[in-house]
């Protein structure tokens, strides 16, 4: 299954009562295998977890820790955005020049890079003064 198919299949499952807005995602992991996430809110934190986390949180708990490609989908007027966190999450499992493609289920799609996403990010060599 491409990984489009996996977002849009996941996303149905997305449980957003509280913005109405469902997103699905889709890393493709190093040993080629895909995992899913959608989003899913609660009552006292209606922000919930984003679709992007889900998804690298069940690629790190089949123990794989880099993603080769993402993609990202939801009901909008242009390519869903990743919040911020995400940004840095997605960036912590993978190079600068993963391709992260953001979409709507109008079909309309944006291809980016996880350095074009989060530009200057911050990584463990900022901590090393040695
Ligand atoms: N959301 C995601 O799942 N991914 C994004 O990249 C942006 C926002 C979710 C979080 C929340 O459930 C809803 O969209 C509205 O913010």
């Amino acid at each position: 299954m491409s990984l489009k198919d996996a977002a849009t299949a996941v996303r149905k499952n997305a449980h957003a009562p509280y913005s109405n807005f469902k997103v699905g995602a889709a890393v493709r992991a190093a040993s080629g295998a895909v995992y899913v996430g959608c989003n899913v809110e609660n009552v006292a934190y209606p922000e919930g977890t984003c679709a992007e986390a889900g998804a690298i949180a069940a690629m790190v708990a089949a123990g794989e820790t880099a993603l080769t490609e993402a993609f990202v989908i939801a009901d909008c007027p242009s390519p869903i955005p990743p919040c911020g966190g995400c940004r840095q999450k997605l960036a912590e499992f993978a190079a600068g020049d993963v391709v992260v493609t953001l979409a709507t289920t109008d079909g309309t799609e944006l291809e980016t890079t996880i350095a074009d996403l989060l530009p200057g990010a911050f990584g463990a060599a900022h901590m090393d003064r040695t």
